[in-house]
């Protein structure tokens, strides 16, 4: 039933001068890519290396420490993720995972300037962005998980507490909005001068969640009356084009809920942002504003490194398939994993360092199928005749090449015919695909191209991108 409604989409003859023919009697489903439609730009895929996981990445030796950045960062041995996110920290002292803070000391009072001690490491996090952005990476975001412990109601940068100044925040040592805003800039200056460019700031991490590590809460409103203060800041430092992200809640439900609470400060906001825990992202944010998922991770499975075995949190398909319901389904712009390279038996990170070995996971080929084709600045497209079983998206990148995604979630494989319709006559001259499944990693996969359609078959329970560049 299925193959004879198929067939007639696609004359036999189209194959005739593939070099590898599919079988006779397997039916082919056409996708039209159409590049006139166009929803939501990408900003990019990432990771964080927070917490000390990069100074657990600087204890590697030095071979093992570049293959460990190649894995994260490279697209052409990796899965060239673009964007960075690292913790800007508010810690007192480094033991643990803290990330220590720039001015750990409090100056006695909001009025007194900060005491600022730079280190030049910044618990490794400046190595690995200068590394990443060495291999390419042009997006880091810098994010603070709490502002130092000496600015808040809590007296500490742990276990919650709001910053002083802010409505309902009250504190006898004053108000230090200004302050918070003074040192944050402050810190993207440090990077500026260690020639490391932050594109974007935040000044929250899962502000509706007290943990017992550095946490701040934040209402909407809260977070507004601190960016009417951090926006001038960056102003008047020069440093307007450093975009304000919010509010990195620890579920996509949570954030649309504080978005009403944001709108008075909407002129200087760049990115909405939040996490994928409490609640994943399914649909879009009532928003104009980019919207990007910042943290998702199986955080306790035991380590799985496959690519599909039963659908289980850690597989990588199972990631490809979460990135592809935030940016097909919930319109988000960028997609992170919470940590790219670290120590330990879970799934919290996309490489497991064991020793002095480094093991990459399936999911980050998953992320690599995307990272590496969907470059920032591209633009998600339409597409049409998708075969039913294989999700499908596409997008054209600013260098013009369209960069297509099948993840074929069936048992049986797919062939497809692949061509583009709009965007001033776009004539596809080169078509290259790339596969991951159980027993490649972003390998290339036979494909053909005959007059401008491209054919490819995608095995089951494989993920294939199918670069297709211009005439
Ligand atoms: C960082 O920004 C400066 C000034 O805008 C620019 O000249 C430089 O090329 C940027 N560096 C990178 C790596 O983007
Ligand atoms: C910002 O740029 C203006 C114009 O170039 C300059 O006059 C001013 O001193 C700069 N301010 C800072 C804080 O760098
Ligand atoms: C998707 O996001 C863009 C901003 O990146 C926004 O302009 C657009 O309105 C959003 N679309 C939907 C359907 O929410
Ligand atoms: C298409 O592009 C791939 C990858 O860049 C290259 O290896 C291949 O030779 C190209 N094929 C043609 C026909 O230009």
């Amino acid at each position: 039933m299925r193959g004879h409604i198929l067939t007639l989409l696609v004359p036999l003859g189209a194959f005739a001068s593939s070099s590898k023919p599919l079988k006779a009697r397997q039916s082919t489903t056409t996708v039209t890519v159409n590049l006139d439609q166009t929803y939501q730009q990408i900003d990019g895929f990432g990771c964080s290396e927070a917490f000390q996981r990069a100074v657990q990445m600087s204890k590697l030796s030095e071979d093992k420490q570049q293959q460990a950045l190649d894995l994260l960062f490279s697209r052409t041995s990796g899965a060239g993720l673009s964007i960075l996110r690292n913790g800007i920290g508010s810690s007192p002292d480094m033991s643990s995972d803290h990330m220590v803070s720039i001015a750990p000391k409090s100056p006695g009072s909001p009025s007194k300037p900060l005491i600022y001690t730079w280190d030049g490491s910044d618990n490794k996090q400046l190595w690995v962005s200068q590394e990443a952005v060495k291999r390419g990476v042009r997006t880091i975001y810098a994010d603070a998980w709490s502002a130092p412990g000496y600015m808040k109601t809590n007296g500490n940068d742990a276990n919650g507490g709001s910053l002083c100044g802010v409505s309902g925040a009250t504190c006898s040592s004053g108000d230090w909005r200004q302050a918070y805003a003074d040192y944050l800039v402050q810190y993207v200056k440090f990077y500026a001068q260690e020639g490391v460019n932050i594109t974007h700031l935040g000044f929250l991490n899962e502000p509706d969640l007290t943990t017992s590590y550095a946490s701040m809460r934040s209402s909407g409103t809260q977070a507004s009356d601190f960016i009417k203060i951090l926006g001038p800041t960056l102003q008047k430092s020069n440093l307007s084009h450093v975009g304000i992200n919010c509010c990195d809640t620890e579920g996509w439900s949570s954030q649309a809920g504080m978005l009403g609470q944001l709108s008075s400060v909407d002129q200087y906001l760049s990115t909405i942002t939040a996490h994928a825990y409490t609640s994943s992202p399914g649909s879009p944010m009532n928003t104009k504003h980019p919207v990007w998922q910042t943290e998702a991770a199986d955080l306790n499975g035991a380590w799985q490194a496959a690519w599909y075995s039963s659908g289980g949190a850690g597989e990588g398909m199972t990631w490809a398939n979460s990135i592809y319901t935030a940016v097909v389904n919930a319109n988000c712009s960028a997609y992170l994993y919470w940590i790219g390279v670290q120590g330990g038996n879970t799934n919290s990170k996309l490489v497991r360092i064991d020793g002095n070995n480094v093991i990459s996971s399936k999911r980050l080929w998953a992320f690599g199928q995307w990272s590496r084709f969907v470059r920032p600045g591209a633009v998600r497209v339409g597409v049409s005749g998708a075969k039913s079983g294989v999700k499908t998206s596409a997008f054209r990148n600013t260098d013009g090449a369209v960069a297509v995604q099948f993840i074929n979630t069936g048992s049986a494989s797919a062939a497809l015919t692949v061509k583009a319709s709009g965007g001033d006559s776009f004539k596809v001259g080169n078509a290259t695909a790339y596969i991951t499944d159980n027993s490649h990693d972003l390998d290339v996969l036979a494909s053909s191209l005959n007059d401008g359609t491209a054919s490819v078959n995608v095995p089951s329970r494989s993920m294939v991108t199918l670069v297709l560049q211009k005439q």
